[in-house]
């Protein structure tokens, strides 16, 4: 790869981490010019910490309770992905909102997944909200965090449908699928130094192969 050096990634996590095995698997099958450095956890039994320990990837709690306030919470999360000298934060199915001070600290260098095609229904359980509006396509969305929930500048979208006999679990495993792809790629492409924020829009140099459409129910842009 042309680049020398690997990007150091920290994950938060706070389940099952089927998003962080996926980010690990490309950069382990040398897909992505980057590394998870460390997992960072606000739940002991999260999956996501014993699949870092598996991959040989430091994998930290931090408990809530152990914690005064948000921000001290927020600040041992600074800390620990501090030590390991982490460039970019990704949000893995990192089910707490961060504080300011967090944003503030890695601006524009925390990513976030969402199962639903943002602006549209953001907060906890996006597919399930998707299909009680009764939209007919739904899909993922990698942006970067900002102070909102699920707000801040979009980088990445992939679009499935959504079918009459979809249930919550049925859904969720199409938009699955495509989170698997499209984290993976938005990590690629800010490592190889290719997406530009400018207020709300996030725009990406390069060659129109990486628009193409993927096979299959989805559509990925770009
Ligand atoms: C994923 O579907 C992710 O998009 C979602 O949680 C799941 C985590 O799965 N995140 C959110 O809803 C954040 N608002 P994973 O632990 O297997 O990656």
């Amino acid at each position: 790869m042309a680049r020398s050096r690997l990007l150091r990634v920290g994950v938060l996590a706070s389940g099952r981490g089927s998003n962080l095995q996926a980010i690990i698997d490309a950069s382990e099958g040398g897909k992505l010019n980057a590394a998870v450095v460390v997992v960072v956890s606000d739940k002991a039994d999260a999956y996501a910490l014993e699949r870092a320990r598996r991959h040989g990837i430091k994998g930290v709690f931090v408990d809530p309770k152990g914690c005064a306030s948000r921000q001290a919470f927020d600040k041992a999360l600074i800390d620990a992905l501090t030590e390991h000298q982490v460039e970019l934060v990704c949000l893995a199915g990192y089910m707490r909102v961060l504080t300011a001070a967090f944003i503030n600290h890695f601006r524009h260098r925390v990513m976030n997944i969402h199962p639903a095609l943002l602006p549209s229904f953001p907060g906890l359980h996006g597919q399930r909200q998707a299909l009680k509006h009764g939209v007919k396509f739904s899909g993922c969305t990698v942006h970067f965090a900002d102070e909102g929930v699920d707000t801040g500048p979009i980088i990445i979208q992939a679009v499935v449908p959504v079918f009459d006999d979809d249930s919550e679990e049925t859904l969720a495993a199409r938009i699955l699928r495509y989170e698997h792809q499209i984290y993976p790629r938005a990590i690629q492409l800010y490592a190889e130094g290719r997406l530009h924020v400018r207020g709300r829009h996030v725009t990406c140099q390069g060659s129109e192969a990486d628009r193409a459409p993927t096979e299959g129910w989805g559509y990925i842009h770009p």
